[in-house]
């Protein structure tokens, strides 16, 4: 990946209206960010294809969509008033804050700043959970935005054993917002005070056995999926969490990490949570068809919506000659489709190419496009991922044909009207 890469993406990111800076005609805000018309487009796609893959396709695995707040004594059981935390350093010399494990930040500042020699306070502990305020009495009362949606989950373990009858081994998914005070926001969206996570809960029989061989099944489906859409596989790689830095309720933890440019990042986790949320909450578990009653285990996969998102447009950003082409994965893609005439000013053109637009319309995402040459709309569409460009051209007038061009290769290939939406729904699988 170009040294530049980033700059680029980000930049792409802005013109193209994937993501803007949060606030930003008020000079921004740091650590939110807004996704513009084609960035929600992408995120949604990754959601869904992520909701599809993990629900859908299985038969043991079920959602919610708990509340972003929650009764605080929610967060004083699962441990994280208490531990969820970062070491914070402060420099003496200017007081700007940092988090005392990231070594590369730190020394950059003391480099940049003064003139490479540091001067810090002592690491002290720094809650990540950022506080809400609730009611119109004082005083009001105190509660949190949620540091994961995980806790969701857990909370309605028994609401959700009772009306969804499912039995061990089962899964919970959830996608939701989540929220951390982080000390030093940066590297664009990768690391946010808001964000959303995509997150499984999968729950197991306490049996170290089962765990280890559930742990490394999710491992693989995870590492998979990302592969399956498209992420290069020799950009990936999975990471063990050492004992000094695994979160206060994890026993096991991998990251997947993508080699990012500002170096290898994680994106996603996969943890054995063992009994910890449950027998914090106080919450056991009794087979439908027996008397044994005990506390499951849980194995956990939790990927960040934003960081994928991010990661899938570095990976997918390419400069082929002169153009520049995201290779986004068909599934992802904000718009499957555009469709245009040869030329604008031939109104018969123009009209049939609107016929195929509406009668594509319904069945996928598509866009419309004639200005310019068809070049420029070309790479146009390159830039944001479009895989495929409809040209409506006089032979289209003579024999119903019309010719889809690639965004990948750029071939060009004719393609009978009636067969148009069939082609594009075999290529999105
Ligand atoms: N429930 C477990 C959990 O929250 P985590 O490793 O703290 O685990 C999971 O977070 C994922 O959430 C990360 O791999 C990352 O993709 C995303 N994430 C965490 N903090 C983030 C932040 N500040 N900005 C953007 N994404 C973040």
């Amino acid at each position: 990946m170009a040294s530049d890469t980033f700059e680029k993406v980000v930049a792409l990111c802005k013109r193209r209206g994937f993501v803007y800076p949060g606030s930003d005609i008020y000079g921004g805000l740091k650590g939110f960010w807004d996704y513009g018309p084609l960035g929600v487009e992408l995120k949604n796609n990754i959601k869904r294809a992520w909701w599809q893959d993990t629900v859908y396709a299985r038969d043991d695995v079920i959602g919610v969509d708990a509340a972003i707040i929650m009764n605080p004594k929610v967060w004083k059981a699962s441990g994280h008033t208490e531990a969820f935390t970062d070491p914070l350093v402060e420099c003496k010399k200017c007081h700007k804050r940092f988090r005392a494990d990231q070594k590369e930040e730190i020394n950059g500042h003391e480099r940049k700043e003064h003139g490479g020699k540091g001067d810090w306070t002592e690491p002290k502990r720094f809650n990540l959970l950022t506080e809400v305020y609730l009611g119109t009495t004082e005083p009001k009362q105190k509660a949190y935005l949620r540091g994961e949606v995980t806790q969701g989950v857990f909370v309605n373990f028994q609401n959700i054993v009772s009306s969804a009858r499912v039995k061990i081994p089962f899964g919970v998914a959830q996608i939701g917002k989540a929220f951390r005070n982080e000390i030093t926001p940066g590297n664009f969206t990768y690391r946010s005070r808001e964000f959303e996570q995509m997150e499984l809960e999968f729950f197991i029989n306490p049996d170290k056995k089962e765990a280890e061989r559930i742990f490394k099944y999710w491992k693989k489906e995870r590492f998979d999926w990302y592969v399956g859409l498209g992420m290069d596989k020799a950009k990936l790689r999975f990471r063990e969490h050492g004992d000094d830095e695994r979160a206060h309720y994890a026993r096991a933890a991998e990251d997947i990490e993508y080699k990012a440019p500002f170096g290898w990042s994680e994106f996603e986790g996969i943890h054995d949570r063992g009994d910890w949320d449950l027998s914090r909450h106080n919450l056991t578990y009794k087979d439908p068809d027996g008397d044994e009653e005990y506390i499951p285990w849980v194995i956990e996969t939790s990927g960040g919506v934003d960081r994928s998102a991010f990661f899938f447009l570095l990976d997918g950003y390419h400069e082929d000659r002169d153009r520049v082409v995201l290779k986004l994965h068909p599934r992802l893609a904000p718009y499957k489709v555009a469709v245009f005439p040869l030329v604008a000013n031939k109104p018969e053109l123009v009209k049939k190419a609107r016929e195929i637009y509406d009668s594509l319309k319904g069945s996928f995402p598509i866009t419309w496009d004639e200005r310019g040459n068809i070049g420029k709309r070309y790479f146009a569409q390159d830039e944001t991922g479009t895989p495929w460009c409809v040209t409506t051209d006089y032979q289209t007038l003579e024999d119903n044909t019309v010719t889809v061009r690639d965004r990948d290769t750029t071939k060009q290939k004719r393609v009978k009207l009636e067969e148009l939406a069939d082609y594009f729904r075999d290529n999105l699988s």
